[in-house]
Formats: C-alpha cells, sequence, structure tokens
C-alpha cells in the first residue's frame, strides 16, 4: 500500500479551492486535509462534494467538548465520506471513545470507518505554557507520550505528531498504531513558519504513516509534479 501524502489546503473559500485543486491531479489520486476555515465558511456541504469527485479526506476541526456532544458531531461528520478527522486527547478518554463510536454510528453501512486521531499538545504550546497555565508537572515529551497512550487506550487510530517524534512514540506505545505528521519540507524548500522539519525521505525512514505537506506543493509553480516528487520520496 501506498503511504499517503496529504495536501494541506489551509484555504478559506471555495472560490480559492475550485483553482488549486485542478493543479494537484486526478482527484482519485490526492488526498487533501481541509481545516477550520474552509469548513467554517463553505459547510459540510463542501466536503460532501468533494467525496463524491473521490478526493481523499481528512477532515482537521479537533473536536473538544464533552462526551455526548463529540459523539453526535463525530456521526455526522462520519456521513460525509471522509478519511481521518481529529479530535484533542485532553479532552479525556471518555471523549475520545465517544468519538470513535459517533463515527462507527455515522458511517453508512458498506463505507469505511473514517479513522481518528489525536491531537496531541499543539506545538503552539510552549513548555512555559504547559507547566503555568496548564498546570502540567510533565515535561512536554513525557506529556505528548502520556496522552499518545491515552488515545490508543481509548480507541483513537493514530496521533498527529513530529516527524521527529516518531521513533520514540512507536518503541513507546507500538507500531499498531497511525502516526501522521506535519513540518515536512524537502531539501532545498523554504522553512516558513515551520521550526523543526524533516524531509518527506527522512519521515519516511522514522516511520511516519502519513505527512501532510501544504505550501511546499500550494506554492509551487507546478503542484502536481510538487506533489508527486513529495509522494514518490516518501514512498
Ligand atoms: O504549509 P505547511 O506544510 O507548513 O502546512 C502544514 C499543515 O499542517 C498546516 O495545515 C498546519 O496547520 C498543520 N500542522 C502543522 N504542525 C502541527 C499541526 C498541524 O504544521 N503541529
Amino acid at each position: 500500500m501506498t503511504r499517503p501524502v496529504i495536501v494541506a489546503l489551509d484555504l478559506d473559500n471555495e472560490k480559492k479551492l475550485n483553482e488549486l485543486l485542478p493543479k494537484l491531479g486526478k482527484p482519485e489520486n490526492v488526498f487533501i486535509k481541509i481545516g477550520m476555515e474552509l469548513f467554517f465558511n463553505e459547510g459540510p456541504a463542501i466536503v460532501k462534494e468533494l467525496s463524491k469527485q473521490d478526493y481523499r479526506i481528512f477532515l482537521d476541526l479537533k473536536m473538544n467538548d464533552i462526551p455526548n456532544t463529540v459523539y453526535n458531531g463525530a456521526k455526522a461528520l462520519a456521513s460525509l465520506g471522509i478519511t481521518y478527522t481529529t479530535i484533542h486527547a485532553l479532552g479525556g478518554s471518555q471523549m475520545i471513545t465517544a468519538a470513535k463510536e459517533g463515527l462507527i454510528a455515522g458511517t453508512p453501512i458498506g463505507k469505511n470507518v473514517p479513522k481518528l486521531l489525536a491531537v496531541t499538545e499543539l506545538t503552539s504550546i510552549s513548555d512555559e505554557i504547559l507547566h503555568k497555565e496548564q498546570n502540567c508537572n510533565l515535561s512536554m515529551e513525557q506529556q505528548v507520550l502520556s496522552l499518545t497512550e491515552t488515545a490508543k487506550k481509548a480507541g483513537a487510530d493514530g496521533v498527529i505528531c513530529s516527524p521527529l517524534e516518531v521513533k520514540s512514540l512507536r518503541q513507546n506505545v507500538g507500531d499498531n498504531f497511525l502516526y501522521v505528521t506535519p513540518g515536512i519540507r524537502p531539501a532545498g524548500n523554504d522553512k516558513d513558519d515551520q521550526s523543526r522539519v524533516a524531509t518527506p525521505a527522512q519521515a519516511k525512514e522514522w516511520g511516519s504513516t502519513a505527512i501532510v505537506v501544504g505550501r511546499p506543493i500550494t506554492r509551487a509553480t507546478n503542484p502536481e509534479a510538487a506533489y508527486e516528487a513529495i509522494k514518490k520520496e516518501f514512498n
């Protein structure tokens, strides 16, 4: 099986989407990440439509609420035809389990249940915020590991993490789990606002299940060629 390269669209409206998508190649060869910007502006209809066109979709909404609300939210998302979606591991094991149950309940008969990925600590959270605002006494590394273990026990299918964390998480949490990693830059690309990055080849070597790549593809002169080159390097 080829390992997925997911294009982070980071767009906020359908017009921009329609300009970019045809430049990425045939829908059945394209895996896209849709975030809050597009979803909140255009609504679930756009996700359904793209799924109908055969795009594979990672819907990144990072749910975090009481278990009953997340169950109902996840159930609704499961009818849109998506492959991956996200929750915050900080919402706790009951919430994670509820999300998974909601996805199962909402998946139409004969379709695959979307994979549930947990976000541990956001990369925007510094050690200082972790200790002073979240009042967490663990190191960032211990906290990420602990949340990953919680997510796995509660029924998540994987985590979003840095490619630099995959090796140690695989050792501690095991291989029977998905490790989906942003923060990817092919050699020679601008790092933009990412600080610790890996190339697609390094992500492969270190064990990423799938990589999320935005600007190196979306801002390339030839996005399809850039996308295909990254797929090749990762596989
Ligand atoms: O353009 P770039 O390749 O940096 O985009 C990476 C994508 O992954 C963006 O959608 C970004 O929000 C997301 N992301 C990230 N780092 C994380 C979590 C998500 O870059 N830790």
